[in-house]
């Protein structure tokens, strides 16, 4: 696919972590006009993404998969037309496998017939997970085909790869066509992970996505999974609004993809705040793509870390962030030079939070973000 389309991490929304197979194509339909009405087109976000679910259970008699006929009468063509003529991308849904996560019928052995059809409707974008038999066939290369496949198409196609970390995909993915590889298992509405929840919390993804920072770069991004800002399910506990904004502070830090889970049709002012702060956006969408570093971790008496990270920025500029891991205040120091400054300088410190700035006396990096 055309590289130049993520030389900055995809921006958009994805349906699975509020709505899972709960879809059809009006909730898609009124996603795209909230995203142009709700100010998140405006700062960037781009593709509205249909998970799994959105197909029926067998292929038609000539093989091709068909979208539910219930939920998505009018095909995903209709959707997708839709969608465009809001100035919005199209993402999609499908599995290197026999079947998708949810058991229907997967891409495997159907890659040239699936990529056309996803072709034909105007598909924008292919998040590609890994469930299903895989017939003894190596990830590298049941991803290698898909990407083959889409690339046979007239059409430019982004292709997530979804295999949660299994495999090391940072090792291989960008070789076998994949513009964002996952890094790790399925984000959840949590801090950190709880025995008697499932799945990851931010915590937990910003430790396994740490490592894989030089990987990272325009055109091929880790992946720690979508946004759960402002996501709202029963069983999980609701994330606080510092939780929020540490999430996507530290998503925009990482050069993550930013795609909102969220039902941004019926989204509280503080979460659209935080989805649209157009200066942490302006971090994760700079043209350098430097996932941050961290270069500092301290444990506090409560055996909870408090760290520094650092991200250059294309201008010169270094973006910091200071994670503090507790639910106390504490004080987390840093310098100039420990961000990779000229230890001689005065600088303007800017809280991307609220818009402070301060000058120094050679103290502190030129934009800074607290949480
Ligand atoms: C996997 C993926 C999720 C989601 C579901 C859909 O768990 O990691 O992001 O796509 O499948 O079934």
């Amino acid at each position: 696919s055309d590289r130049t389309l993520v030389d900055t991490p995809p921006m958009g929304w994805n349906s699975w972590n509020t709505f899972y197979c709960d879809i059809d194509a009006g909730l898609i339909k009124d996603t795209a006009d909230a995203m142009v009405e709700n100010g998140m087109k405006e700062v960037g976000y781009e593709y509205i993404c249909i998970d799994d679910c959105w197909m029926a259970s067998e292929r038609d008699v000539n093989g091709n998969l068909q979208p539910d006929p219930e939920t998505f009468p009018n095909g995903i063509d209709a959707v997708a037309d839709y969608v465009h003529k809001r100035g919005l991308k199209l993402g999609i849904y499908q599995s290197a496998g026999t079947t998708t996560c949810e058991g229907l019928p997967g891409s495997l052995g159907y890659e040239e017939k699936d990529a056309q059809s996803f072709a034909d409707w105007g598909v924008d974008y292919l998040k590609y997970d890994n469930c299903g038999e895989h017939y003894g066939l190596s990830a590298i290369e049941r991803y290698t085909r898909m990407h083959k496949a889409l690339e046979a198409t007239d059409r430019d196609i982004l292709l997530s790869i979804c295999e949660w970390g299994d495999n090391d995909p940072w090792m291989w993915a960008p070789e076998a066509g994949g513009n964002l590889w996952r890094t790790t298992g399925d984000i959840k509405p949590l801090w950190s992970a709880k025995e008697n929840l499932w799945g990851n919390g931010i915590i937990d993804i910003i430790d396994q996505n740490e490592p894989l920072a030089e990987y990272a770069g325009p055109g091929h991004w880790n992946d720690p999974d979508m946004l759960v800002v402002g996501v709202d399910l029963p069983e999980y506990p609701n994330l606080t609004e510092a939780e929020d904004r540490t999430h996507f502070g530290m998503w925009a830090m990482m050069a993550a993809p930013l795609i909102a889970g969220n039902d941004i049709r019926n989204m509280s002012e503080e979460t659209r705040n935080i989805l649209t702060n157009y200066e942490l956006i302006e971090i994760n969408q700079d043209p350098a793509g430097n996932q941050a570093i961290r270069i500092q971790r301290t444990t506090g008496q409560d055996g909870l870390s408090r760290s520094v990270w650092a991200k250059k920025l294309a201008n010169g500029d270094r973006a910091v962030g200071l994670l503090n891991r507790s639910d106390r205040r504490t004080t987390i120091t840093t310098s100039a030079q420990e961000v990779g400054l000229d230890e001689a300088s005065c600088y303007v410190a800017r809280n991307l939070w609220n818009g402070t700035n301060w000058q120094t006396a050679g103290l502190i990096g030129a934009t800074a973000l607290s949480s």
